[in-house]
C-alpha cells in the first residue's frame, strides 16, 4: 500500500480497501478549499479515515470541523436513566465513555461491548458520516472495528443479490448498540413487531453510486413479507458475508486521533475493556438522506 501527496496532505491506506490515515492537516484550524475537497475524495474513496495527533481541539473545533461534511444531526437519545444528552451546551456532540461521576455517566456505551451497526440507522433518515475524537483511551481493549459494505455487497453471489433486490428490512430503534434498552421503549418480543425504519436491503451511495449491503443491526431485525423464519434464515445468510476479515479493518487508538466514516457504506464494532480504565471520545454525526 502506497501513500499518495498533494500539498503537504499525505494519505496512506491503512486496511483491504477499507481505512486510510491522513496527514498533514490540522483540524483544528479551518480547512482550506484545496484541503476540504481533497479530505472529502479520500473520504469516499477510503470509507474511514483517519487523522492522528489532534489532541487538544476544543468541542467547538470539532463541531466546526465536522461541518465541513455538511450539517449536524442531533446527537441519538442516550440510553441511560435520565435520557438527557451528555452535552448539554452541544446538542449535536455526545460523548462515548465508561466514566461515573457523581454516579452519573458522563458518556454512553460503557465499558461494553458494542456489536455491529450502522449508526442511527433506525432513523428513517440515517446520518452520511460520524466523527469520533479519542479523549481518553485505555491501555487495552476498545478497538473500533470497520466493514467496508460494498466490498460485502460485491462478494454476494448473484443468487443473493436477486433475492434481496427489492426486499427491506427493519431496524431496532428500541436498543443502543451496547443493546441497552433506551429511555421510553419496551423491549422487543417479536422482531415482526420490532419499531424503527424500513430501510432497503440494498442501498445506492448518493454520491459515489455504487451499491451497498445496508445491514444496520441484526438484533430484531425483520424482512416484512417474509415469515419470521424465512426472514431470521436470510438474515443469517447475508451477516455470514458481511464482517469477514478479507472486508474489515481495525482501528487502535491513540490519545488525539480523529476518525470519520462513511455511514452509508460501513458498519462498526467495539471490542469491550476493561471497566476500571477510562475512555472518553467526542462524537458528531452528519446529517444523510434517506437510504434508497
Ligand atoms: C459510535 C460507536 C465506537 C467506539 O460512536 O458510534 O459505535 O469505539 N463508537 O466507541
Ligand atoms: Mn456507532
Amino acid at each position: 500500500m502506497s501513500a499518495t501527496a498533494i500539498e503537504d496532505i499525505v494519505v496512506t491506506p491503512l486496511g483491504p480497501g477499507i481505512g486510510a490515515q491522513i496527514d498533514g492537516v490540522n483540524l483544528r484550524e479551518a480547512l482550506s478549499p484545496a484541503t476540504r475537497e481533497h479530505v472529502m475524495a479520500a473520504w469516499l474513496q477510503h470509507k474511514v479515515l483517519r487523522f492522528r495527533g489532534q489532541q487538544g481541539m476544543s468541542t467547538q473545533q470539532l463541531v466546526d470541523f465536522s461541518k465541513n461534511f455538511g450539517e449536524l444531526d442531533r446527537a441519538p437519545t442516550p440510553a441511560n436513566k435520565t435520557g438527557k444528552p451528555y452535552l448539554a451546551e452541544f446538542p449535536n456532540v455526545t460523548a462515548i465513555s465508561n466514566i461515573v461521576i457523581d454516579g452519573q455517566p458522563i458518556g454512553g456505551l460503557g465499558s461494553y461491548e458494542a456489536e455491529w451497526h450502522t449508526d442511527m440507522s433506525y432513523n428513517e433518515s440515517t446520518p452520511s458520516a460520524s466523527i469520533l475524537y479519542a479523549i481518553e483511551i485505555p491501555p487495552s481493549g476498545g478497538d473500533t472495528w470497520f466493514c467496508d459494505m460494498y466490498a460485502v455487497y460485491d462478494a454476494l453471489p448473484a443468487q443473493l443479490k436477486t433475492r434481496i433486490a427489492n426486499l427491506k428490512c427493519v431496524h431496532d430503534a428500541s436498543r443502543n448498540s451496547a443493546g441497552m434498552l433506551r429511555k421510553g421503549w419496551k423491549e422487543v418480543a417479536d422482531p415482526r413487531e420490532t419499531i424503527g425504519a424500513l430501510h432497503p436491503i440494498v442501498r445506492t451511495h448518493p454520491i459515489t453510486q455504487r451499491k451497498a449491503l445496508f445491514l444496520g443491526r441484526r438484533l430484531n431485525a425483520y424482512i416484512p413479507g417474509l415469515s419470521l423464519d424465512e426472514s431470521e434464515a436470510l438474515l443469517d445468510a447475508l451477516w455470514q458475508h458481511a464482517v469477514r476479515s478479507e472486508v474489515t479493518w481495525v482501528q487502535q487508538w491513540k490519545i488525539g486521533d480523529v476518525l470519520i466514516w462513511d455511514n452509508r457504506c460501513t458498519m462498526h464494532r467495539r471490542d469491550s475493556f476493561d471497566a476500571e480504565t477510562r475512555r472518553l471520545m467526542h462524537r458528531t454525526q452528519i446529517a444523510g438522506d434517506r437510504p434508497y
